[in-house]
Protein backbone atom coordinates (compact mmCIF):
# COMPACT_ATOMS: atom_id res chain seq x y z
CA UNK A 1 0.00 0.00 0.00
CA UNK A 2 1.48 3.52 -0.17
CA UNK A 3 0.70 6.29 2.42
CA UNK A 4 -0.05 9.85 0.81
CA UNK A 5 -0.49 11.44 4.22
CA UNK A 6 1.29 11.52 6.96
CA UNK A 7 3.52 13.95 9.31
CA UNK A 8 6.43 11.59 9.28
CA UNK A 9 9.33 13.80 8.96
CA UNK A 10 11.14 14.61 12.18
CA UNK A 11 10.75 17.99 13.78
CA UNK A 12 8.95 19.78 11.21
CA UNK A 13 5.54 20.19 12.00
CA UNK A 14 3.10 19.16 15.33
CA UNK A 15 4.11 15.25 13.83
CA UNK A 16 7.02 13.54 14.69
CA UNK A 17 9.07 14.94 17.48
CA UNK A 18 12.15 13.15 16.29
CA UNK A 19 14.40 10.74 13.83
CA UNK A 20 13.77 7.98 16.36
CA UNK A 21 10.09 8.42 16.37
CA UNK A 22 10.25 9.03 12.69
CA UNK A 23 12.03 5.31 12.22
CA UNK A 24 9.52 3.62 14.56
CA UNK A 25 6.73 5.00 12.56
CA UNK A 26 7.99 3.81 9.17
CA UNK A 27 8.85 0.11 11.05
CA UNK A 28 4.93 0.68 12.00
CA UNK A 29 3.97 1.14 8.45
CA UNK A 30 6.06 -1.39 6.96
CA UNK A 31 4.60 -3.85 9.57
CA UNK A 32 1.24 -2.42 8.51
CA UNK A 33 1.59 -3.51 4.77
CA UNK A 34 2.51 -0.26 3.81
CA UNK A 35 5.27 0.11 0.83
CA UNK A 36 5.67 3.50 -0.14
CA UNK A 37 5.12 6.57 1.75
CA UNK A 38 4.52 10.60 0.70
CA UNK A 39 5.72 12.49 3.95
CA UNK A 40 3.46 15.44 3.88
CA UNK A 41 4.07 18.48 6.75
CA UNK A 42 1.63 21.10 7.07
CA UNK A 43 2.43 24.28 5.01
CA UNK A 44 0.60 27.23 6.31
CA UNK A 45 1.16 30.16 4.50
CA UNK A 46 0.83 32.73 6.90
CA UNK A 47 3.47 30.74 9.02
CA UNK A 48 6.61 30.61 6.57
CA UNK A 49 8.49 32.86 5.10
CA UNK A 50 8.54 31.59 1.69
CA UNK A 51 8.21 28.32 0.12
CA UNK A 52 11.54 28.11 -0.65
CA UNK A 53 11.90 28.20 3.70
CA UNK A 54 9.63 25.85 4.00
CA UNK A 55 11.42 23.40 0.90
CA UNK A 56 14.71 23.62 2.89
CA UNK A 57 13.56 22.84 6.60
CA UNK A 58 11.28 19.99 4.67
CA UNK A 59 15.15 18.67 3.04
CA UNK A 60 16.80 19.20 6.17
CA UNK A 61 14.10 16.95 8.15
CA UNK A 62 14.68 14.35 5.25
CA UNK A 63 18.34 14.65 5.31
CA UNK A 64 18.00 13.86 9.04
CA UNK A 65 16.06 10.47 8.24
CA UNK A 66 18.26 9.80 5.97
CA UNK A 67 16.33 10.23 2.55
CA UNK A 68 15.19 6.72 3.14
CA UNK A 69 14.44 4.85 -0.48
CA UNK A 70 11.19 4.05 -0.27
CA UNK A 71 9.80 8.05 0.88
CA UNK A 72 8.63 10.68 -1.34
CA UNK A 73 8.30 14.49 -0.05
CA UNK A 74 4.91 16.15 -0.70
CA UNK A 75 3.45 18.85 1.75
CA UNK A 76 -0.25 19.00 3.31
CA UNK A 77 -0.94 22.30 2.14
CA UNK A 78 -3.66 24.91 4.36
CA UNK A 79 -6.12 26.46 2.00
CA UNK A 80 -6.14 30.34 2.77
CA UNK A 81 -6.81 33.16 0.86
CA UNK A 82 -4.29 34.04 -1.35
CA UNK A 83 -2.02 30.46 -1.16
CA UNK A 84 -2.66 29.37 -4.89
CA UNK A 85 -0.85 32.78 -6.34
CA UNK A 86 2.08 31.89 -3.76
CA UNK A 87 5.00 32.05 -5.62
CA UNK A 88 6.59 28.24 -5.79
CA UNK A 89 3.74 26.99 -4.36
CA UNK A 90 3.49 23.85 -7.13
CA UNK A 91 6.93 23.06 -5.63
CA UNK A 92 4.38 21.33 -3.18
CA UNK A 93 3.16 18.53 -4.88
CA UNK A 94 4.57 15.53 -4.40
CA UNK A 95 7.82 14.93 -5.94
CA UNK A 96 7.32 13.55 -9.55
CA UNK A 97 3.39 13.80 -10.26
CA UNK A 98 0.62 16.34 -10.32
CA UNK A 99 -0.60 15.63 -6.60
CA UNK A 100 -1.03 18.08 -4.52
CA UNK A 101 -2.69 17.14 -0.54
CA UNK A 102 -4.36 20.94 0.28
CA UNK A 103 -6.60 20.79 3.38
CA UNK A 104 -9.56 22.94 4.12
CA UNK A 105 -9.27 25.15 7.37
CA UNK A 106 -11.06 24.17 10.22
CA UNK A 107 -13.69 27.14 10.14
CA UNK A 108 -16.77 28.57 8.91
CA UNK A 109 -16.77 27.13 4.53
CA UNK A 110 -16.35 30.46 2.11
CA UNK A 111 -16.84 30.18 -1.45
CA UNK A 112 -13.15 31.40 -1.99
CA UNK A 113 -11.91 28.09 -0.18
CA UNK A 114 -13.26 25.83 -3.42
CA UNK A 115 -11.80 28.90 -5.91
CA UNK A 116 -7.91 28.67 -4.39
CA UNK A 117 -8.49 24.62 -4.87
CA UNK A 118 -9.11 25.44 -8.71
CA UNK A 119 -7.04 28.74 -9.01
CA UNK A 120 -4.05 25.82 -8.58
CA UNK A 121 -4.73 23.38 -10.07
CA UNK A 122 -5.50 25.25 -13.35
CA UNK A 123 -2.18 27.67 -12.78
CA UNK A 124 0.03 24.87 -12.39
CA UNK A 125 -1.62 21.78 -13.88
CA UNK A 126 -2.01 19.61 -10.65
CA UNK A 127 -4.44 17.36 -8.74
CA UNK A 128 -5.56 18.45 -5.64
CA UNK A 129 -6.19 15.85 -3.22
CA UNK A 130 -8.50 17.13 -0.61
CA UNK A 131 -7.90 16.03 2.95
CA UNK A 132 -9.60 14.33 5.23
CA UNK A 133 -13.27 15.71 3.81
CA UNK A 134 -15.27 13.88 6.32
CA UNK A 135 -14.18 16.06 9.21
CA UNK A 136 -15.61 19.17 8.45
CA UNK A 137 -19.38 18.45 9.85
CA UNK A 138 -18.85 20.86 12.71
CA UNK A 139 -17.47 23.78 10.56
CA UNK A 140 -19.37 23.52 7.20
CA UNK A 141 -23.34 22.78 6.78
CA UNK A 142 -24.35 19.75 4.41
CA UNK A 143 -24.86 22.17 1.56
CA UNK A 144 -21.72 22.97 2.14
CA UNK A 145 -20.17 20.03 2.06
CA UNK A 146 -21.89 18.87 -0.61
CA UNK A 147 -20.40 21.71 -2.58
CA UNK A 148 -16.73 20.44 -1.88
CA UNK A 149 -17.99 16.77 -2.99
CA UNK A 150 -19.11 18.02 -5.97
CA UNK A 151 -15.73 19.65 -6.75
CA UNK A 152 -14.31 18.14 -10.03
CA UNK A 153 -11.04 17.26 -10.93
CA UNK A 154 -9.93 16.47 -7.19
CA UNK A 155 -9.39 13.52 -5.45
CA UNK A 156 -10.82 13.00 -1.99
CA UNK A 157 -9.00 11.68 0.97
CA UNK A 158 -10.17 9.51 3.66
CA UNK A 159 -8.64 8.98 6.85
CA UNK A 160 -8.33 5.72 7.77
CA UNK A 161 -10.52 6.09 11.38
CA UNK A 162 -13.30 7.14 9.23
CA UNK A 163 -15.17 4.28 10.56
CA UNK A 164 -15.39 6.00 13.94
CA UNK A 165 -18.29 7.96 13.66
CA UNK A 166 -21.33 6.95 12.36
CA UNK A 167 -21.74 10.10 10.30
CA UNK A 168 -18.11 10.06 8.81
CA UNK A 169 -18.60 6.51 8.17
CA UNK A 170 -21.58 7.20 5.92
CA UNK A 171 -20.16 9.60 4.00
CA UNK A 172 -17.28 7.87 3.10
CA UNK A 173 -18.95 4.68 2.53
CA UNK A 174 -21.55 6.77 0.17
CA UNK A 175 -18.64 8.00 -1.46
CA UNK A 176 -17.18 4.50 -1.82
CA UNK A 177 -20.50 3.35 -3.23
CA UNK A 178 -21.00 6.00 -5.40
CA UNK A 179 -17.50 5.64 -6.92
CA UNK A 180 -15.87 8.66 -6.15
CA UNK A 181 -12.33 9.33 -6.65
CA UNK A 182 -11.25 8.50 -3.15
CA UNK A 183 -7.99 7.38 -1.58
CA UNK A 184 -7.30 6.46 1.78
CA UNK A 185 -4.35 7.79 4.32
CA UNK A 186 -3.94 7.45 7.94
CA UNK A 187 -2.88 10.99 9.05
CA UNK A 188 -0.50 10.04 11.82
CA UNK A 189 1.55 12.54 13.55
CA UNK A 190 2.72 9.93 16.26
CA UNK A 191 3.16 6.45 18.27
CA UNK A 192 0.24 6.77 20.13
CA UNK A 193 -2.92 9.11 20.18
CA UNK A 194 -2.45 9.32 16.37
CA UNK A 195 -0.56 6.21 15.00
CA UNK A 196 0.07 4.24 11.56
CA UNK A 197 -3.07 2.92 11.68
CA UNK A 198 -3.93 0.64 8.36
CA UNK A 199 -4.34 -2.47 10.34
CA UNK A 200 -8.07 -0.86 11.11
CA UNK A 201 -8.38 0.22 7.50
CA UNK A 202 -7.59 -3.17 6.38
CA UNK A 203 -9.85 -4.66 8.87
CA UNK A 204 -12.99 -2.83 8.52
CA UNK A 205 -12.97 -1.61 4.66
CA UNK A 206 -13.62 -3.86 1.24
CA UNK A 207 -10.71 -4.28 0.01
CA UNK A 208 -11.87 -4.11 -3.44
CA UNK A 209 -12.15 -0.17 -2.15
CA UNK A 210 -8.08 -0.43 -1.04
CA UNK A 211 -7.24 -1.47 -4.04
CA UNK A 212 -9.02 1.00 -6.46
CA UNK A 213 -7.37 3.89 -4.06
CA UNK A 214 -4.08 2.19 -4.63
CA UNK A 215 -4.29 1.94 -8.30
CA UNK A 216 -5.68 5.71 -8.11
CA UNK A 217 -2.37 6.88 -6.65
CA UNK A 218 -0.23 4.84 -8.80
CA UNK A 219 -1.28 6.14 -11.78
CA UNK A 220 -0.08 9.42 -10.85
CA UNK A 221 2.91 8.70 -9.01
CA UNK A 222 4.59 6.45 -11.77
FE1 LIG B 1 -2.59 15.93 8.10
Amino acid sequence: MIEAHIHILPGIDDGSDSVETSQKMMEILRQQGVDRIIATPHFYAHREKDVETFLAKRDAAFDALGRPDNMRLGAEVRIEQGVSLLPGIEKLAFEGSDLILMEFPYAKFAPWMIEEVYNLADNHGLTPILAHVHRYFDFFTDDQINRVLAMSGVIFQANNEYLETRIEKKMIKGLLKDGYPLIFGSDAHNLDSRRPNWDRLVKKTKSVYIEEAMELLRKHLD
